[in-house]
């Protein structure tokens, strides 16, 4: 069959298990991006121009459909360049790093542009911490700018050049001395400026391929956190052909003005993005991250009382800001990672609520890695979200150990979040961990990487409320009426350990009944 543009784009599944449904050989209709029927009988007529897929196996297996899957927390753009960065997260000293460091410096893959970036520093176990320094990396190359970003992307280290490529001058009183290490905001920044000085042709390419190998995945959809403005970004990659996820695109305070300019409320379409990317949450955080010790914590972090970790704002900025994207129409999501960022926040939003402006349906808590128990039937009544990361504890287990001694049963604390009622929706965080909803799925159900014991095994989470968590309908089922983002799996999800979610054959992928990807082939 040969599709022309004109051709009514349907698609009608044969013999399909549906996840989350009874067992069954179903037949599923898929006509103008939306299902518009699931049945069980016979199908006598097969409409005209129809695709038929039939997912009956010679084994007498079927292939299962499942509702497309969503990964709540990205920062895309970020990810993309992450993806072709040298990762350093297995090196073991600064000594380790270094050696990395000088053996690829001059290997055009990790050519950025004339910059050599590495990713993924660990440094929490190693020895000789202190000797990762500017003059090191100095000895490395004078001329190359190196940019080291440790792991959950609070803190960089630079040479010479590199602190120069920030723009510290070192030919200055106030810039000789720097250590070359940069945190929070300066390295924030800092990673802002790479990614808006990287060649936007190149970027793009990488972009549209990203999204491509998300839809191989099953992903039809992501959250975007971009910390730079994305709108004029989406709308050029959608001219150069993208078109394999849905894409909500988050606003930062520094973006705030110019989205409520625009008009933009939660969930409207960005124009020429083919209604593929939407106007997402109005992004806030609120404090840092567990590894830099800067999650703003009730009790001070080991070895120094005088450090609780730190806001980003005040709490009287944090209320002006969220209030202005509430009333503005902009659901939230905001950061908060320590138990005394998300008591302040909740302090906040509590306020707004009496007050007669209630955060919008949707909105998040992104992390809530630390909660106090005590805050949760608050957190619940406010009707917010908790977006968390599953792989972030097999990540940082030994930090959260060094860190947050004694307050591991309240790290990552799942199930007291989804005992207490509150919704949850999973995502990575890439580049922070892998954008692979798979990984986030076992991580969650397990709270171990593969070969590993759990971490706080009380706070595992089942699978379906796991996997409910992952699809962008907030369903374990597809359902009739529903738009046609949808997967199709070799196996049933709800039927696997944490091996068989990691080794899950994706077969195709469907995006408003559109392939995004198909296995074997070429969407
Ligand atoms: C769905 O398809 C079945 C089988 O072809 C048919 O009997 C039924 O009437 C259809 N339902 C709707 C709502 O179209
Ligand atoms: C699916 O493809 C059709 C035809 O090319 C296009 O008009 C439509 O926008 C696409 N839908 C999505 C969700 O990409
Ligand atoms: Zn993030």
């Amino acid at each position: 069959m040969t599709l022309t543009p004109d051709t009514p784009r349907r698609t009608l599944f044969l013999n399909a298990a549906l996840v989350g449904k009874p067992a069954g050989r179903y037949s599923v209709l898929v006509d103008g991006g939306v299902i518009v029927n699931i049945s069980t009988g016979a199908v006598v007529d097969v409409p005209e121009h129809t695709e038929v897929v039939d997912l009956a196996r010679a084994d007498g297996s079927q292939g299962w459909l499942s509702p497309g899957l969503i990964d709540w927390h990205t920062h895309f753009t970020m990810n993309t360049l992450a993806t072709r960065r040298l990762d350093l997260s297995k090196a073991r000293s600064a000594a380790a790093v270094l050696e990395a460091v000088a053996k690829h410096i001059d290997d055009p893959a990790y050519d950025e542009g004339g910059r050599f970036v590495a990713r993924d520093l660990r440094n929490a176990e190693w020895p000789d911490a202190d000797k990762l320094t500017r003059a090191a990396l100095d000895a490395i190359s004078a001329t190359k700018p190196i940019v080291l970003v440790y792991n959950g992307y609070h803190s960089i280290q630079t040479n010479t050049p590199g602190l120069k490529l920030s723009g510290r001058d070192t030919d200055t009183d106030e810039h000789k001395d720097h250590s070359g290490f940069l945190v929070e905001a300066d390295a924030f920044g800092f990673l802002v400026h790479l990614q808006d000085t990287a060649d936007a042709n190149v970027l793009d390419a990488w972009v549209i391929g990203e999204a491509e190998r998300a839809a191989s995945l099953g992903v039809t959809e992501v959250v975007d956190l971009e910390f730079a403005q994305s709108i004029e970004s989406w709308e050029r990659r959608t001219d150069k052909g993208f078109k394999s996820l849905r894409v909500h695109i988050g606003f930062y305070p520094h973006h705030l003005d110019d989205a409520l300019k625009r008009g933009l409320k939660t969930g409207d379409a960005i124009p020429g993005t083919n209604d593929l990317v939407t106007a997402g949450p109005f992004k806030l955080i609120t404090d840092g991250s567990l590894g830099s010790q800067t999650a703003f914590c009730c009790d001070h972090y080991p070895g120094n009382p005088d450090n609780r970790g730190i806001l980003a704002f005040q709490g009287d900025e944090i209320d002006a800001l969220c209030l202005r994207a509430t009333t503005g129409g902009l659901r939230l999501a905001v950061h908060a990672i320590g138990d005394d960022a998300l008591r302040l926040v909740l302090d906040k939003l509590e306020k707004h609520s009496a007050a007669g402006s209630h955060p919008l349906r949707g909105s998040t808590i992104e992390h809530a890695q630390l909660v106090h128990l005590d805050d949760l039937p608050r957190f619940h009544k406010l009707g917010l979200i908790a977006s968390i990361q599953p792989r972030h504890l097999v990540d940082d287990r030994e930090l959260c150990h060094k860190f947050w001694p004694g307050r591991e049963p309240r790290a990552y604390a799942f199930k007291a979040i989804v005992d207490a009622g509150i919704p949850i929706k999973l995502g990575s965080d890439c580049p922070v961990a892998q954008l692979d909803p798979w990984e986030a799925l076992a991580c969650a159900i397990t709270r171990a990487g593969p070969g590993e014991q759990p971490f706080v095994k009380e706070q595992i989470i089942d699978l379906e409320t796991a996997y409910a968590a992952s699809t962008h309908n907030g369903k374990l089922h597809i359902a009739e009426g529903e738009r046609a983002d949808l997967v199709v799996l070799g196996s049933n999800p709800l039927e696997q350990d944490a091996a068989g979610l990691r080794a899950m054959v994706v077969e195709g992928t469907l995006l408003g009944g559109n392939w995004t990807y198909r296995r074997g082939t070429k969407a």
